[in-house]
């Protein structure tokens, strides 16, 4: 059942960066309303990421939550997130890698969570030779007479951080292990775009970073349907990420959000969020029962226009994403490509030609 309703102001179709409401147009379906599990423990991975250290800041300040833990990958990351949440302890901070399975696993496993938030990300490095090169073309289109090509930028992926290995081994072992613990409830910040297998972001470094991200929520979905409701997630596809969470007051609640699935809020002019208010829907799955098993865009209007986030994750999704829209108001795993490819058919080829050699 949806709590209350946002004011008229905030529904009126005004801007021209209206979202396209994907839920009107869909049939009507009846689904069950949900119980959520109560969440007293959390373990936060990406912690030291931009996002990530928002979402740990934001779930160490609440009074509901007697354990919050936060992952990270060296003790660099480790002080960084101390001196932004001033209020953790020590122990509060856990150093270890989630490509490999076993350390993320032993701390996930130790520490017997009620909710993982999942923040971790593979993050593309540009390689300095493409900035050059950028910059002389810049330079030489200033000469009259001289029109090259813009050269673009090129990126690489460190060494370990490929999205195969984090966003999609990286993450799987996550999942793993909080199925394995107990878990009642998995959060996932990935991204939007997981519908369009020819989107620019996939082509980054050859990386295929998206379709790594929507294979390894197909496979937390399926980990959850197996546990009969003892694992339950959530999945937020934020649209282009803007601030780097330095000051989340005055970067955080000034905007307001639009909600979609299967990428159709890419369709509108604006299809920005900043950091903060992502950290802010993140944080507040854990209380929503509405953002129970469901699979969601989230992007915003741009500053000035409509009524800020409030915090008020059901609302948004009741009056933006009704679950009595078709399959509950939830993405549609069944788009984009099927990912990784199989390879049962190159194998049985294989071994069919072995045979006949
Ligand atoms: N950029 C955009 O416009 C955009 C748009 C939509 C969605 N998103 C997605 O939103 C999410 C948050 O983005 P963000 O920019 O805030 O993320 P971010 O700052 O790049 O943080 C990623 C985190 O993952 C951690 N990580 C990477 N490899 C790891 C490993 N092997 N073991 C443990 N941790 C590892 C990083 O650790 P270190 O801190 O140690 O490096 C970092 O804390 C990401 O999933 C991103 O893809 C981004």
């Amino acid at each position: 059942m949806c709590r209350s309703r946002i004011s008229a102001a905030s529904s009126r179709s005004t801007s021209r960066s209206q979202p396209r409401s994907s839920s009107a147009r869909r049939p009507m379906v009846k689904t069950r309303a949900q119980t959520l599990p109560t969440i007293s423990s959390v373990i936060i991975t990406g912690a030291g990421g931009k996002t990530g250290k928002a979402v740990f800041a934001k779930c160490v300040q609440d009074a509901e939550l007697e354990r919050v833990v936060g992952v990270v990958r060296t003790e660099k990351s480790k002080k960084m997130v101390a001196s932004f949440a001033p209020d953790a302890k020590d122990e509060d901070v856990v150093v270890a890698s989630i490509v490999d399975g076993t350390s993320v696993k032993d701390v996930i496993n130790e520490g017997k969570f009620d909710a993982l938030i999942c923040c971790t990300s593979a993050t593309p490095r540009i390689m300095k030779r493409s900035i050059v090169k950028l910059l002389v073309t810049k330079v030489l289109n200033f000469i009259p007479g001289v029109n090259m090509k813009p050269a673009m930028p090129t990126f690489r992926w460190p060494e370990n951080g490929t999205p195969e290995e984090v966003d999609w081994e990286g993450q799987k072992a996550q999942f793993d292990a909080a199925v394995e613990s107990g878990v009642k409830l998995v959060v996932v910040c990935s991204s939007m775009g997981g519908t369009q297998d020819d989107n620019r972001l996939n082509a980054i470094g050859e990386g295929n970073i998206l379709k790594w991200k929507r294979a390894a929520e197909r496979y937390l979905i399926e980990l959850c349907k197996g546990t009969n409701g003892k694992t339950n997630f959530t999945i937020v596809h934020p649209g282009g990420l803007k601030g780097n969470c330095k000051d989340l007051e005055a970067e955080g609640g000034k905007v307001q959000l639009t909600v979609g699935v299967d990428d159709t809020l890419l369709e509108n002019e604006y299809r920005s969020i900043p950091r903060a208010d992502v950290a802010e829907v993140l944080f507040h799955s854990l209380k929503t029962s509405e953002a129970l098993n469901r699979s969601f865009d989230v992007a915003s209007l741009p500053e000035g226009e409509g009524v800020p986030f409030d915090g008020d994750l059901g609302t948004l999704l009741c009056d933006g994403l009704p679950k009595q829209s078709v399959k509950g108001g939830t993405c549609d795993y069944t788009l984009g490509e099927v990912f990784p490819p199989s390879t049962s058919g190159v194998e049985e080829e294989e071994e069919a030609e072995a045979k006949t050699a």
